[in-house]
């Protein structure tokens, strides 16, 4: 019997991926005749699974009825239904309806299902593409075997405040690398085919601009300008139409006053009408009913209103739609085929996933056995986390240490810590272990070497509550004695402090982004014994770290770098592995110099020497503390002359830049060329200079590469303030470098 099924299984799966869209599109429109408006206005529905929630619950929920709601056919769709058992309880109650018309399920597949890899923040900063993507397709592998088929992900918002918790979720401040890593994410979940079932449909978010929140508080108002808009926070959303994502999600936040949920001119205006893109929009969870809060809507009728003609195709958890579209339709404020064209949308996304041929096709109980956290899949998460770390300092090749070491002082709040790296938004992976630092020392080091170990203080310290009530921080110092004691006694202290998981991510905004709690004093007191101290650091943002960038010899920034991230870090400190990770986003120095970013505008009055009417701060310099790109490897890579294949370029040509790059390390090693451009005149004041390329490539030791880059006008064009492409004639700069800061320029003109 079962043989019979997989048989059946194999066949309607090719049949799936044979349908043509005009056959698509007829099978649809013959199943929206015969649907009733309830019917209609339930695929629009979408319900979490009732005891999950990732947001705050709706008004007058009825969790008791959302089974019979389910069995009406008056929900579409579910999120945060977990593994086969659950979907397969919730498909049979749906394949009740009249209709028989299946769920989908969504769940928040950010950095993994079961197997967690790195954050977001982290793997952006491998700038590995083929990393990236392969990290996804694991993800949708393992969520598709748990029965889903539907992710949340990828977050595109572009952002360059630190401050906001979510920067963990994406992490990166350039438009054109955002838009390689959507392309990336978009690929790797969905792969070729949708109704494959081992793929699971995208969706892009949060539309848009949810990344520049006012002060970087989660969930502000947003102010971003046409021009910001168009160049640098649409870009990811846009490769991520590009690449074929299926789906988008409304943001939480209002753009330039007007909310981005149900924001006509956001998705009937670039969306749907300049993008010309099909897919099915989400609305954020509740979003639809948060319009009253914004001030925009009286209540959630209204709200049901705005949301629909704003083409949000599905309401996550508000029930405005659930509640009050058939009214609104029967009122004749909202058509009828204004909901046709929603639901369209909506049931060709479920026969896309092949749902129809076979509601069950993403339940297979074996194979959620065998495919999750299976030990390849952790292995490969061990091996793209190697590829995150960035080596921000390593005075005198302190790193890696040799593994013959006589002793080791691991000192910190993070050093046998099993939770903090998996990260925030670690979905079934949540309650999962992380391998601890100290057991990947252990793993890699023999017997000989000793290691020793105090936590010295916890994370938290007397910062949690810093503005709402006073500490005797003396109290969290209590165990700085026996860490500085045993500190004295090995050869090298390795300190392991950080942020928790639940310190970034949504709703995780701080006002201070320093190392939190006491850690850093404590660094200040092992600095004192005159040993060589390495700093390895897990955070979700960047962090201001003057002191340590100052004083520690080294230092690893690991991010929370999944489930294997203990032995990940060891084989990197012990030199198994190469790091070659590069920052995302701008370290600053304080908070004072929030929002930084490299790609900024030059001024009337750029800070280019020591005079006071220039735009600078009297209290500080400009610069980051570590600038955008920047990551150092324990090989070291020389770059030649950029070569030109010609200095005057037609508008429809092509022109070729190519640059030596020797690894004169002692090891082989990785490096990101990055490429920028410089537009030096032009009718809007365009960015110093804008990452336009980069190749990350492997160079054995004495190696000498040639790296190969070609400049077409796609790399030019910038987007005017009606969202028309512009380009005009000049003079260009092409800067190629190891990080944004240290590049050689040559220039061309555009002719
Ligand atoms: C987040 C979304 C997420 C949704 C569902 C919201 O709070 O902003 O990114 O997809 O919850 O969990």
């Amino acid at each position: 019997m079962k043989k019979i099924v997989s048989v059946l299984l194999i066949v309607c799966g090719v049949l799936t991926a044979g349908y043509s869209d005009a056959e698509i599109e007829k099978k649809v429109t013959d199943l929206l005749n015969q649907m009733t408006l309830d019917e209609k206005i339930g695929q629009m529905n979408q319900y979490s699974n009732s005891w999950d929630l990732t947001g705050p619950k709706p008004d007058n929920d009825r969790n008791e009825a959302r089974y019979e709601d389910i069995e009406k056919g008056l929900v579409g769709s579910m999120l945060n239904v977990n593994y086969v058992k659950n979907i397969k309880a919730a498909q049979e109650l749906a394949l009740k309806s009249r209709l028989k018309i299946p769920l989908m399920f969504g769940v928040d597949v950010i950095h993994g299902y079961k197997t967690i890899f790195p954050i977001p923040i982290g793997l952006s900063s491998s700038w590995d593409m083929t990393a990236i993507e392969k990290a996804e397709r694991i993800a949708a592998r393992e969520a598709s075997a748990a029965g889903l088929n539907w992710t949340f992900s990828p977050m595109v918002d572009i952002s360059r405040d630190p401050r906001w918790g979510r920067v963990m979720e994406a992490g990166v401040e350039d438009p054109y690398l955002g838009a390689q890593i959507a392309k990336a994410k978009v690929r790797g979940y969905q792969g070729h085919d949708l109704s494959d079932h081992y793929t699971i449909a995208a969706c892009m978010k949060h539309f848009a601009a949810y990344g520049a929140p006012n002060a970087g508080r989660e969930y502000h108002s947003v102010d971003v300008s046409l021009n910001s808009l168009y160049n640098v926070y649409l870009p990811p959303f846009k490769a991520a139409v590009e690449a074929g994502a299926s789906t988008a999600m409304n943001a939480f936040n209002t753009l330039n006053g007007v909310p981005a949920t149900g924001n006509q001119f956001l998705v009937n205006q670039i969306l749907r009408s300049k993008w010309g893109w099909k897919g099915v929009i989400v609305s954020d969870w509740g979003s639809i009913g948060e319009l009253r809060a914004h001030g925009t809507a009286k209540d959630l009728k209204h709200c049901a209103e705005i949301g629909i003609n704003g083409n949000t195709d599905i309401d996550m958890e508000s029930l405005a739609y659930h509640n009050h579209l058939k009214e609104l339709v029967e009122e004749g404020v909202v058509r009828e085929n204004q909901v046709d064209e929603i639901v369209k949308r909506i049931l060709t996304l479920k026969y896309k996933l092949g749902l129809f041929d076979d509601p069950f096709r993403y339940l297979d109980e074996k194979r959620q056995t065998t495919e999750l956290l299976s030990e390849e899949n952790r292995r490969a998460s061990r091996e793209i986390a190697k590829k995150t770390f960035v080596l921000l300092k390593n005075n005198n090749n302190l790193l890696p240490l040799s593994k013959n070491i006589g002793s080791i002082a691991l000192i910190g709040p993070l050093v046998k810590d099993e939770n903090v790296s998996i990260g925030n938004w670690a979905c079934q992976g949540g309650h999962e272990k992380a391998v601890p630092v100290f057991d990947g020392f252990q793993r890699v080091l023999s017997e000989k070497t000793e290691l020793l170990y105090a936590m010295g203080c916890d994370i938290y310290g007397d910062r949690r509550k810093r503005y709402d009530m006073e500490i005797d921080s003396e109290k969290f110092k209590a165990g700085f004695a026996e860490a500085v004691d045993l500190a004295q006694k090995a050869e090298v202290i390795v300190a392991v402090v950080g942020e928790t998981r639940m310190m970034s991510g949504e709703a995780s905004s701080r006002l201070e982004i320093d190392l939190p709690g006491v850690q850093n004093e404590l660094l200040m007191e092992l600095k004192k014994i005159g040993k060589p101290l390495v700093v390895i650091l897990m955070s979700g943002r960047p962090l201001t770290i003057p002191w340590i960038a100052e004083n520690a010899d080294a230092i690893l920034v690991t991010w929370h770098a999944g489930i294997e991230a203990g032995n990940a870090i060891a084989e990197t400190v012990f030199g198994d592995a190469n790091p070659s990770g590069k920052l995302t986003m701008t370290f600053p120095r304080c908070v004072g110099q929030i929002p930084i970013y490299y790609n900024q505008l030059n001024t009337g009055r750029p800070k280019n020497r020591d005079y006071v009417w220039l735009s600078g701060y009297i209290d500080g310099p400009n610069s980051p503390l570590y600038p955008f790109g920047y990551g150092l490897s324990y090989s070291t890579f020389e770059y030649g002359d950029p070569i030109l294949d010609k200095s005057e370029m037609g508008f429809d040509e092509t022109l070729t830049v190519t640059i030596a790059v020797t690894n004169t390390g002692k090891r082989d090693g990785e490096e990101v060329v990055q490429l920028y451009i410089h537009d030096q005149v032009s009718s809007i004041a365009r960015p110093v200079k804008e990452l336009k390329d980069f190749q990350k490539v492997f160079i054995r030791a004495g190696e000498t590469k040639i790296v190969k880059f070609e400049i077409t006008r796609e790399k030019l064009i910038y987007y005017d303030e009606n969202y028309e492409e512009l380009l005009e004639p000049g003079d260009f700069e092409v800067m190629i470098g190891t990080n944004s800061d240290e590049v050689k320029t040559k220039t061309f003109t555009l002719k």
